[in-house]
């Protein structure tokens, strides 16, 4: 699958992707991914940074709470549309720009950090993106980013749960058998019946590679890894949101932050 391919499944996507996500339904995201993720982030206050695959913003307009100045790219129109139109109603200094993460429209070492939430897994070429990266970054900036995770996140996951919907564990298969393209389909899982029958499903097209290519991409790139993080949901909400009690029998996403020589 080329890039002008992926591009169009996110634009298909990006529509009833934004009405779910605002309406709270990426519990993933909110409950789990991005808490852990800004909590290992290091300090961004005064920063430029830039959000690779930014989406409609929710993720870039945390950063920019946080004090970062923020640009924002993605290569869904309708997403960019969204974010800008959050900006305007409240701005935070955002810039959003369309584009595609895998030739960045930037020049050399503009940024002090990028961050990527949940995007490089949903390009074709990471090496490209990750060239990229680096290539803006000033020296000594960091790139942080979180991935589905490359073990236990493959072509073919199940979660086994009793009738109870108690996981009992994690069915995984195909972890060597790298991805170029084939399409997932699914809704935000926390979305209400009537809502998902609205609906068309999302359809993600999947990249897959293996933890050892994950992590030889990322030094090929020129990075030395600084930190890695596999969130997990704490008990109590497992309990009240039991489809995120997966993570708390194996991870779902992975993080990583990489540096920059400086
Ligand atoms: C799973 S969504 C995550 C969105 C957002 N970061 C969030 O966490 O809510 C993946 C995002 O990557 C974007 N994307 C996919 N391929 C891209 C590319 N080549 N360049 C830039 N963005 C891309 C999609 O349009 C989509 O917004």
């Amino acid at each position: 699958m080329d890039a002008s391919d992926v591009a169009a499944c996110w634009e298909a996507n990006a529509e009833t992707w934004t009405r779910h996500a605002r309406a709270g339904y990426d519990l993933y995201r909110d409950a789990l991914n991005t808490p852990h993720f800004m909590a290992n982030l290091p300090g961004v206050a005064g920063l430029t940074g830039l959000d690779i695959g930014c989406g409609e913003g929710a993720n870039t307009r945390e950063l920019a709470e946080a004090g970062a100045a923020m640009t924002g790219i993605d290569i869904a129109p309708t997403f960019i549309r969204h974010a800008r139109e959050a900006e305007a109603a409240a701005p935070l200094g955002i810039t959003y720009r369309l584009g595609d993460g895998m030739d960045l429209p930037f020049a050399d070492r503009t940024f002090d950090f990028a961050t990527a939430f949940m995007s490089l897994m949903d390009m074709p070429e990471q090496d490209r993106v990750l060239a990229e990266a680096e290539r803006v970054l000033r020296p000594g900036g960091f790139l942080q980013f979180s991935i589905l995770h490359p073990c236990f996140a493959t072509p073919f996951r199940r979660v086994l749960r009793d009738e109870d919907g108690t996981v009992l564990g994690i069915e995984v298969r195909d972890y060597f058998r790298a991805t170029n393209g084939e399409i997932e389909t699914w809704r935000f899982g926390a979305a209400p019946a009537h809502e998902k029958a609205k609906v068309e499903p999302f359809k993600v097209p999947r990249f897959h590679l293996t933890l050892s290519d994950w992590v030889n991409l990322v030094i090929a790139a020129g990075f030395t890894i600084e930190h890695m993080h596999e969130p997990m949901i704490d008990a109590e909400t497992a309990a009240r949101e039991p489809y995120l009690a997966d993570t708390r029998v194996a991870p779902l996403f992975l993080h990583m932050r990489v540096r920059k020589a400086g």
